[in-house]
C-alpha cells in the first residue's frame, strides 16, 4: 500500500465515513428485543447507526400522523430518460477498459497533501448522487471537509474511538484478522488528505412541510451511492481509504453540526468546506 501511495505522489487520499445520520430516541432503542441485543453482541461489527430500520419506519407510517401519507405526492419534476446503446464490440472494449481501470483501486493509507480542485469533489459526489435509491429517497448527505482544524478534530475523535475499539470491542478474533493489513488506531491520513468525504445515512426524510418520509432500505442504498462515489473518484485518478469507525457517529455528527435533516435546511457552498 505504501509502495503504491510512493509511487503515486500526485493522489490524494478522501475518507469515506459510512455513519448513521439520525438520532434514534433512547426510548426506541429501549424497546428493543433482548434477541436483538444479543444478536448485536454476537456481530460487534454491527454499529447501531449502521442499522436500516426500515422496518420500524413502516411502522411508524401507520399509527403517526407525522409520517407522509402513502397517497400524499411529493411533487418532483420527470427527467426523461436518455438510452445509450453500444455495438457488442463497443461493449467489450468499454468493459475491459473499466475493470482495468477499477482494478487499480487500492485502499490508501499514506497519502499526498496535494490540493484538489474543489469543482473535482463536487462532481464526483454528484455522481454518487446518481445512485438508486429505495422508493427513490435518495437518503445519504455528504458532507466535505478541508479545514485542517475541522479534520484534525475528526481524526482525535475517530482514534479515540479506534483506540477503544482495537483494544476492548472488537475483540481478538477481529484484531488478529486485521494483523495483515497493519492497521491500528492511528489514522495520519485524517490530517494529511485534502478532502475528508463523510457520507450520513439518513434514516427518515423530513419534507417542506414537516412530515416524515420513510427512507425503504436507506442503508443498502447509501451504500451503492458510496461505490459509485469510489468509482467516481477512481476515474479522476484519486486515492481513497473508505472506513467506518465504530461508535464515532454521534461525536461527528455534533462536530459538523449536523441538521436533524438536511432537507430542512440548506448548507450555503462555503459552509461545506469546513
Ligand atoms: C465497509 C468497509 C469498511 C472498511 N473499514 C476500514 C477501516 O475502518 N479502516 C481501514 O483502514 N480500512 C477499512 N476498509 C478498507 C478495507 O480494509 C479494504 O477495502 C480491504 O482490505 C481490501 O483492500 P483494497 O480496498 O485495497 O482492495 C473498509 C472497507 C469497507 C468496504
Amino acid at each position: 500500500m505504501a509502495v503504491f501511495s510512493s509511487l503515486t505522489p500526485v493522489f490524494v487520499a478522501v475518507l469515506c465515513v459510512i455513519i448513521g445520520f439520525l438520532f434514534k430516541s433512547s426510548q426506541r432503542r429501549e424497546t428493543r428485543s433482548k434477541q436483538e441485543r444479543s444478536d448485536q453482541t454476537a456481530r460487534p461489527w454491527v454499529d447501531e447507526d449502521l442499522q436500516d430500520d426500515t422496518e420500524i419506519s413502516s411502522k411508524h407510517n401507520e399509527d403517526d400522523d407525522d409520517w407522509l401519507d402513502t397517497t400524499e405526492e411529493e411533487n418532483l419534476p420527470h427527467i426523461p430518460y436518455t438510452p445509450i446503446q453500444y455495438s457488442a464490440t463497443e461493449m467489450l472494449e468499454r468493459s475491459e477498459k473499466f475493470y482495468s481501470l477499477m482494478n487499480l483501486r487500492r485502499s490508501v493509507r499514506f497519502v499526498s497533501p496535494d490540493p484538489v480542485p474543489k469543482q473535482v469533489i463536487d462532481n464526483v459526489i454528484r455522481t454518487a448522487g446518481t445512485a438508486p435509491s429505495g422508493a427513490h429517497t435518495e437518503p445519504w448527505t455528504f458532507v466535505v471537509v478541508s479545514d485542517a482544524d475541522v479534520k484534525h478534530k475528526i481524526r482525535e475523535i475517530i482514534e479515540e474511538e479506534e483506540e477503544i475499539n482495537y483494544k476492548q470491542r472488537m475483540g481478538d478474533k477481529w484484531v488478529h484478522d486485521l494483523k495483515k493489513l497493519r492497521t491500528n488506531w492511528v489514522k495520519e491520513y485524517l490530517d494529511v488528505a485534502p478532502y475528508l468525504i463523510l457520507v450520513f445515512k439518513q434514516t427518515y426524510g423530513i419534507l417542506p412541510n414537516s412530515k416524515k418520509k420513510t427512507h425503504y432500505y436507506n442503508e443498502i442504498s447509501v451504500s451503492i451511492s458510496c461505490g459509485i462515489l469510489l468509482a467516481a473518484l477512481q476515474n479522476v485518478g484519486l486515492v481513497t481509504v473508505t472506513t467506518t469507525p465504530l461508535n464515532c457517529g454521534p461525536q461527528l455528527r455534533s462536530l459538523l453540526q449536523r441538521p436533524a435533516n438536511p432537507a430542512t435546511r440548506k448548507i450555503p457552498a462555503n459552509e461545506e468546506g469546513e
